[in-house]
């Protein structure tokens, strides 16, 4: 496994009331408990899941004026607009076809994605982010955008463990932590996960699991400049550029495409 540099957020609280929950929160996710003082004073990182029974919210106190944020999927104008770089990367012949994104995160690309009519499938290995991403979605009250999130089908897991499953699923998603050069485009929210670590997605294994599975079409997000040859050894058929990443698509049943 490339696990180079993963780092775990703190859990802390923002009221007294709130101590025994974010100790239980902090057991139950392997992480660790910090107190506010502690943490303002922290040498390691300032990366922090403010726990409380009523919603979790993350920080990083590293970075200067913020503020505790949950995720507000309206912020993300990118999710119900008409057209956009992931949108451009579906076409008709891909309708009907069921999604599977392998590194969910925030779900803010899958719920892009089922806000096209896809089913998804999301799965996100970090258990603290699978409940935090779980929250905002069921949080999220804007009516335009509860069937695209009924549509997405939310796992905690190992996606390379669990992908065998779904061999019905013909398009993957693929979004692994890369680094970008210009990271003050990154929204906070991205930024977030992207200090958390770097590159741990393990594309080895996930070329073995291609040989298991039906896959039509792999999207993949990737930092601009990078060279793509490597993944499973094919030349994307489409590359489509941003300006500071690029969807990288891999077409595995070229006749019928
Ligand atoms: C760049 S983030 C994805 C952001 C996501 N596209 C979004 O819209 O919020 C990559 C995520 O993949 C997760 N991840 C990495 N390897 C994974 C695996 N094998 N199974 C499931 N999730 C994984 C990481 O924990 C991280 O949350």
């Amino acid at each position: 496994m490339n696990n180079f540099t993963e780092r775990k957020p703190f859990v802390s609280y923002l009221s007294k009331n709130e101590i025994r929950f974010a100790e239980q929160f902090a057991s139950k996710h392997n992480l660790e408990l910090i107190t506010p003082r502690n943490l303002r004073i922290s040498e390691t990182h300032k990366q922090v899941i403010w726990a409380s029974a009523k919603n979790l919210a993350l920080q990083d106190l590293a970075i200067k004026n913020s503020k505790p944020f949950v995720i507000d999927y309206m912020d993300f104008k990118k999710i119900m607009a008409k057209s956009s770089l992931l949108k451009k990367c579906f076409s008709k012949k891909d309708i009907g076809r069921k999604v599977i994104d392998l590194t969910a995160g925030f779900c803010i690309d899958a719920l892009e994605i089922s806000f096209l009519g896809y089913s998804v499938t999301a799965i996100e290995k970090k258990s603290w982010l699978y409940e935090f991403t779980n929250q905002c979605m069921q949080n999220s009250k804007h009516k335009d955008l509860q069937h695209s999130i009924n549509r997405i089908d939310f796992l905690n897991g190992d996606s390379l463990d669990l992908i065998k499953k779904y061999s019905d699923h013909e398009i993957v998603y693929l979004d692994q932590m890369f680094e970008q050069k210009n990271d003050a485009r990154a929204k906070k929210e991205i930024q977030f996960l992207r200090n958390l670590d770097f590159e741990e997605f393990d594309l080895n294994r996930f070329k073995k699991s291609l040989k298991q599975n039906n896959f039509k079409k792999i999207i993949y997000k990737s930092a601009l400049h990078s060279n793509m040859s490597s993944l499973i050894n094919l030349k994307p058929s489409r590359v489509i550029k941003g300006k500071a990443f690029k969807y990288n698509i891999f077409t595995l049943d070229q006749e019928n495409e």
